[in-house]
């Protein structure tokens, strides 16, 4: 004859009875409605909730008992907070059931949308005035090579820029380095593209500077390329107005002014008459009427040989901006700091512009 349960023994077997009828009803439960499915977390999940009952009933247990349903009621909780989790999103988001949909007075999803970066707004107005021109966009890598960052871009050995002071090197390899523009895209493109190549190249850039107001070890610069048979100054000096008078003002007007870069011959610096003030002189344009706003010039021969191409065949113009100097004229923003802070008030300030 069979011994009779003990007490512990039938608590046992009917825990494990109750919780397979649970299990269920969690798995065929469907919530008709938000308060439907609020009585269900209520009744299986509250503080005073079925689970919360067993489990203070499994503390009375044997210890091999213990382990068999603790198992059990784990899985039962899991289920039940499951069952709520995922009516919850098909109840709370819109397309879940018309019901709750009319409910005005359930909480919203409230998600805070971001705005676009300053420098980004900047950045993709450039690219969009450039592409109606017919450029097209890509981009390099932010760690270089000294053939790319300088040597091919014909900067002599001994040249300041390659110096420690403006150059972040990679440690143990004098040959790796964060570029320090983006004229290195140039070279990328040009080995590896036929002309007429007709782009620009966004990008990051660092140089090895203490953080100011004014200065900083990382800003923004967009490059930009053309090679082509018969590409003449003009040809630049006509992209470049166009470009400035669709950034800035339709009456906006350009000068370029000699200057020196490695990588073209002839270079120029490019001003524009001053957005503030309109020419007339004003503190920022320190009554000059005119602000910098870019370096350009016609490709120096000895770097499109560099690059494999033939330099009596082809010539090219290049130009390259700083997108926190746009930028700057653009929103007078006087700070660079302010541009990799992330202070939502000011970031928010862009929010409507272009
Ligand atoms: N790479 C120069 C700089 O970082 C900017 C520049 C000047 C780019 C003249 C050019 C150029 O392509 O032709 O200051």
């Amino acid at each position: 004859m069979e011994h009779p349960l003990t007490g512990s023994e039938i608590r046992f077997n009917t825990m494990r009875e109750k919780i397979s009828l649970l299990l269920e009803e969690v798995r065929t439960f469907a919530a008709a409605n938000a308060e439907n499915l609020e009585q269900f977390r209520i009744r299986f999940l509250g503080r005073k909730g079925l689970l919360q009952d067993m489990f203070d009933e499994f503390k009375t247990l044997s210890v091999e008992q213990k382990r068999d349903v603790g198992q059990l009621l784990n899985e039962l909780k899991n289920a039940a907070q499951d069952k709520v989790n995922t009516l919850m999103e098909t109840l709370y988001s819109s397309n879940g059931s018309s019901e709750v949909e009319t409910d005005l007075t359930m909480p919203v999803n409230f998600r805070e949308t971001g705005t676009r970066h300053p420098l980004n707004i900047v950045r993709n107005e450039i690219i969009r005035i450039f592409r109606r021109l017919g450029f097209t966009v890509s981009e390099g890598p932010e760690i270089e090579d000294d053939w790319h960052n300088f040597s091919a871009l014909n900067f002599p050995p001994e040249h300041p820029a390659r110096d420690m002071q403006d150059t972040f090197f990679i440690e143990q390899d004098p040959d790796i380095a964060l570029r320090t523009h983006t004229s290195s895209v140039q070279i990328r493109t040009m080995e590896t593209t036929k002309p007429p190549i007709r782009s620009i190249f966004p990008g990051r850039v660092y140089r090895n500077e203490a953080i100011s107001a004014r200065a900083h070890c990382f800003f923004h610069q967009v490059e930009g390329l053309y090679i082509d048979k018969n590409v003449s100054f003009a040809d630049l000096k006509q992209t470049l107005l166009y470009f400035a008078r669709e950034m800035f003002a339709a009456d906006t007007q350009i000068r370029l002014r000699p200057s020196y870069f490695p990588f073209t011959e002839p270079s120029a610096e490019m001003d524009i008459s001053c957005n503030l003030c309109g020419g007339k002189g004003c503190g920022f344009c320190k009554y000059t009427g005119w602000v910098e706003i870019l370096g350009c010039g016609m490709v120096d021969p000895n770097v499109l040989e560099n690059c494999g191409i033939d330099s009596k065949v082809y010539t090219g113009y290049a130009f390259g901006m700083g997108i926190e100097r746009i930028t700057n004229l653009k929103y007078q923003v006087k700070d660079l700091r302010m541009f990799s802070e992330n202070d939502l008030r000011f970031l928010r300030q862009f929010e409507s512009s272009f």
